[in-house]
């Protein structure tokens, strides 16, 4: 396993290409009349006014492809290259005229576009496909970009049966080599000794043993930055049993692991000036004869007793013992990802995973990366008044709030209780996954929030060119 190759986007060398031209709506009338009266029939024939991520194509005088015109339509969408990636047949391209988005996130917006899932469907994969010329300097931070999500999305794409906790270890180590990051494992009943009493709770009843990975990059001195991400490789619900549609997705459950080894490849590739740490607690929900039970008390790592209300919440214990793990430092910056509750799909949609932080500093950096990046993410409350729902009846947590309502608030509070020396702590409750497709956003597996996190790490910690 390694990073991918983004092989859609080539350094312009002047070879031979396609020329793309991009058009709002706004401009199409000009810019028909300026390509004289054939485009113009042509388009109107096609019904193309520069409608958003519609592709008109024109002949040469040979009969081959002449020309490619992208519709922009009102020119708000930075990632609306990504609609050309597939819509555009096999060949080269250049972008001609005016520079709509940027080269920057032409480039991201197709190569984002342009992905595809065909690990289990070889004959695809070998079909020619549309590529773009970049201008050399814009290409770097593009590639490095899209081969983090690429990468994260074909291990949350990956069926369950081939993504294992074991599965996901050597995704970590293939992220970790590169950059000469370490790789500190604890695995099986390893994690009862060594105090991750709940990663080895959850994740026992799996024939594929339970694990933390715990991936270290940098200089010891440089401001400590901690990614902790849910590496639940499928979530069964457990005892407490799924019901089959809602099942039927849960290879995605350690989304929130395989983005923030998306992000650490990005961080460790751009050189950012930070002492590095990825834990990804990465288990199965499984039913044995050796799952936890519904009513359990389990002791945790940072010495909270929890009572099991629902053993389906399983992914904000994994994540408890990490969080603690990495809390003992005192990071400067802590972030958590996790596809934690249907909840947070509830109240904001696929497409705008929730965060939760007591840092308003960092909220208000995010929100403007959020923008700036187009990688959207909206703030919801701690809100206290809620801290006693999770309180436990035997114990001192219940991992079941006693409540219908507000339950990535709730889930969010959980986490909040094992984070207490910590500088600044960021969760993100996500859904992984695009369920209608955007351009950029192809259905399946998405890695949410983490190219507005990298812009936000590279603003405070990095050098300007990274
Ligand atoms: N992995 C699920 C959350 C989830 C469900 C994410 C659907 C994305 C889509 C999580 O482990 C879970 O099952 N959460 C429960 C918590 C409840 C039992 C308190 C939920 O959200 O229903
Ligand atoms: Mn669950
Ligand atoms: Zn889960």
């Amino acid at each position: 396993m390694s990073l991918p190759q983004i092989d859609v986007l080539i350094a312009d060398d002047g070879r031979p290409a396609v020329a793309l031209h991009a058009v709002a709506a706004a401009d199409w009338e000009a810019f028909a009349a300026g390509q004289g009266p054939r485009l113009a029939a042509w388009a109107k024939a096609q019904d193309f006014s520069g409608q958003p991520g519609k592709v008109l194509l024109l002949p040469d005088e040979a009969g081959g492809l002449g020309l490619a015109v992208l519709g922009l339509g009102k020119g708000d969408d930075k990632l609306i290259f990504g609609a050309a990636a597939t819509a555009l047949p096999a060949g080269t391209y250049r972008i001609a005229g005016e520079d709509a988005v940027g080269a920057h996130f032409a480039a991201l917006g197709f190569a984002l576009g342009a992905y595809a899932y065909n690990a289990f469907k070889p004959s695809k994969a070998k079909t020619g496909r549309a590529r773009l010329l970049v201008a050399p300097a814009a290409l770097p931070a593009a590639a490095r970009q899209a081969a983090a999500i690429w990468f994260a999305r074909d291990l949350v794409n990956a069926p369950s049966n081939a993504m294992g906790p074991a599965e996901l270890e050597t995704a970590a180590r293939a992220v970790a080599a590169p950059h000469d990051a370490s790789i500190r494992l604890v695995e099986g009943d390893d994690l009862v000794a060594r105090n991750y009493p709940m990663i080895h709770a959850v994740g026992r009843a799996s024939v594929r043993a339970p694990r933390l990975i715990d991936l270290t990059w940098g200089d010891a001195h440089a401001p400590k930055v901690t990614l902790v991400g849910k590496g639940v490789c499928f979530d069964s619900g457990g005892l407490d049993i799924k019901s089959a549609a809602g099942m039927a997705l849960m290879k995605k459950d350690m989304g929130g692991a395989a983005a923030m080894l998306g992000l650490a490849h990005m961080v460790m590739d751009a050189g950012l000036k930070v002492r590095l740490r990825v834990l990804i607690p990465a288990v199965e929900n499984a039913i044995s004869g050796d799952a936890y039970r519904p009513g359990d008390v389990l002791a945790s790592r940072k010495g909270l007793t929890v009572e099991i209300g629902n053993t389906d919440a399983e992914g904000r214990l994994v994540l408890a013992d990490a969080l603690a793990d990495a809390d003992d430092e005192g990071p400067d910056l802590l972030i958590c990802m996790a596809t934690l509750t249907g909840a947070a799909r509830v109240a904001t949609g696929f497409e705008l995973p929730p965060l939760f932080t007591h840092d308003e500093a960092l909220a208000a950096d995010l929100a403007a990366a959020a923008l700036a990046e187009q990688d959207p993410m909206w703030r919801l409350p701690l809100w206290k008044n809620y801290d006693g729902w999770i309180e436990g009846k035997v114990a001192d947590l219940t991992n079941a709030a006693d409540s219908a309502y507000a339950g990535s608030i709730t889930a969010a509070l959980f986490l909040n209780r094992f984070v207490t020396r910590t500088k600044s702590f960021v969760h993100f409750d996500v859904a992984a996954w695009t369920d209608k497709p955007r351009p950029g956003h192809p259905v399946g597996a998405e890695a949410q929030c983490i190219r507005a996190l990298f812009a936000v790490l590279r603003n405070r910690f990095g050098s300007k060119t990274a």
